[in-house]
């Protein structure tokens, strides 16, 4: 049976940020469908479960569109303009198929050296510090993908800790007017970037999104190359930053998995998707409003732009699909996890992510031989907030 009750995750405090779990497996205990109130300041109808959250994933009732919340709706959409992830069929899918235009395999592949050289640099400086000790996050885990990102983008000379502060503000501070304002600067400073491009267009993605015009001459306008421009960034670091820092937060936790990998290191890809499954970076993803009652597991959410969560964190700990699921265990099969979503807005940057994922962590391990954990696990602070899950400082030291 589902609860009608609103169960305050607030109140729970930092241990629910900390390992949240639990909370989600007791609610599961129960059926899967929890009236909540989040951190964010909203309430919410929680998903939990690996079969209820997936079929919430594909459920056409459920909209990614902010106009579709209701009127008491309390917080205003982030982003810089319309992009895929805030949009519904059909133009869901013309703007994805836009982009994927020019976010091919062939591009991604290409960027492998340059993840590679980024990563050697990052670590050359790291292993350079004197007495053998660093936060992994602002050595590796958070200056890899924003420089990826902003070489994928083309983005030569991006003042790299004001955007830090600038997606951070977006996606967690409780002041709508902070929140606001971060919007409004990273619009201004895409749409400068916009108009760079157009002026002197390279080879880079942003140059490719201004150009591109499928069979039917359809293209991108202004505001949805703002759009998409801002979704690439932000999910393009946010995300990836914490898979590395989850990642090597398992392993480092779980010494005999850590002795595995390095005595094999082609372990490492199957490795990646046990963490992502593990503690994957999003906890739950992007909002979802409700068009038309929506019935799951017997309990019916109504039709008026009710907020709907789907705790993807939780799926990927349902034992009815992955038995054990606290156990990390880098050879279990971990495929079929829901790390990346599901459905038609499964992650467009899930290949990228993986890439940069296996390099970083590869090379971390083999720059590192004796890696440990410069902290208890229980000290270690996590990033507020519902959306992205990760230490806010992951302090490592090591000896060679
Ligand atoms: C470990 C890293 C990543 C994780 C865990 C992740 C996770 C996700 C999830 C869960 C969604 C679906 C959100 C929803 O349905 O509400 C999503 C969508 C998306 N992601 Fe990622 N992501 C990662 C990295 C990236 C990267 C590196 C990029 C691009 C550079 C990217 C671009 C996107 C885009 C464009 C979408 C929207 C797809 C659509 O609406 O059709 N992501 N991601």
């Amino acid at each position: 049976m589902a609860t009608t009750e609103v169960i305050d995750l607030v109140a729970l405090g930092e241990d629910f940020v900390r390992d949240p779990y639990p909370v989600y497996a007791a609610l599961r205990e129960r059926g899967p469908v929890h009236r909540v109130r989040i951190p964010e300041g909203a309430e919410a109808w929680l998903v939990v479960g690996y079969e209820a959250g997936r079929a919430a994933l594909v459920d056409p009732a459920l909209s990614k569109q902010w106009k579709n919340a209701s009127p008491s709706f309390p917080l205003s959409s982030p982003a810089a303009g319309p992009h895929m992830l805030n949009q519904d069929p059909p133009d869901h899918g013309r703007l994805r198929k836009l982009v994927v235009r020019e976010f091919t395999a062939r591009r991604i592949g290409q960027l492998a050296p340059r993840v590679a050289q980024i990563t050697d640099e990052l670590l050359d400086s790291m292993t350079a510090l004197p007495d053998g000790r660093a936060d992994l996050v602002d050595a590796l885990s958070f200056p890899l993908p924003i420089s990826v990102i902003c070489e994928l983008l083309g983005v030569p000379m991006l003042d790299r800790t004001a955007f830090r502060d600038w997606t951070a503000t977006v996606l967690t501070d409780p002041d709508p007017r902070a929140r606001e304002a971060a919007t409004h600067e990273v619009t201004a400073y895409l749409a400068d970037l916009v108009e760079r491009k157009r002026l002197k267009p390279g080879q880079d993605l942003m140059s490719g999104l201004i150009r591109t015009t499928d069979e039917d001459g359809d293209r991108l306008s202004q505001e949805e190359l703002l759009g998409t421009a801002w979704l690439l960034l932000v999910a393009g670091h946010e995300t990836t930053v914490n898979l590395i820092s989850n990642g090597v937060l398992a392993l480092l936790t779980h010494p005999d998995q850590m002795e595995l990998l390095r005595a094999d290191m082609t372990l490492m890809p199957n490795a990646v998707e046990e963490m992502l499954r593990y503690d994957g970076p999003v906890e739950t993803p992007t909002y979802r409003f409700t068009t038309g009652p929506v019935e799951i597991g017997g309990t019916v959410i109504p039709g008026d732009g009710q907020l709907v969560l789907v705790a993807l964190a939780d799926a990927d700990h349902d034992p009815a699909r992955f038995p054990d699921p606290g156990r990390f265990d880098i050879r279990r099969p971990a495929g079929g996890h829901v790390a990346f979503g599901h459905g038609i807005h499964y992650c467009l940057g899930a290949p990228l992510a993986r890439l940069e994922a296996r390099i970083a962590i590869g090379a971390l391990l083999d720059r590192c031989p004796r890696l440990t954990l410069d902290a208890h696990p229980a000290a270690l602070a996590w990033r507020e907030g519902m959306l992205i899950r990760g230490p806010q400082r992951l302090p490592v030291r090591w000896t060679s």
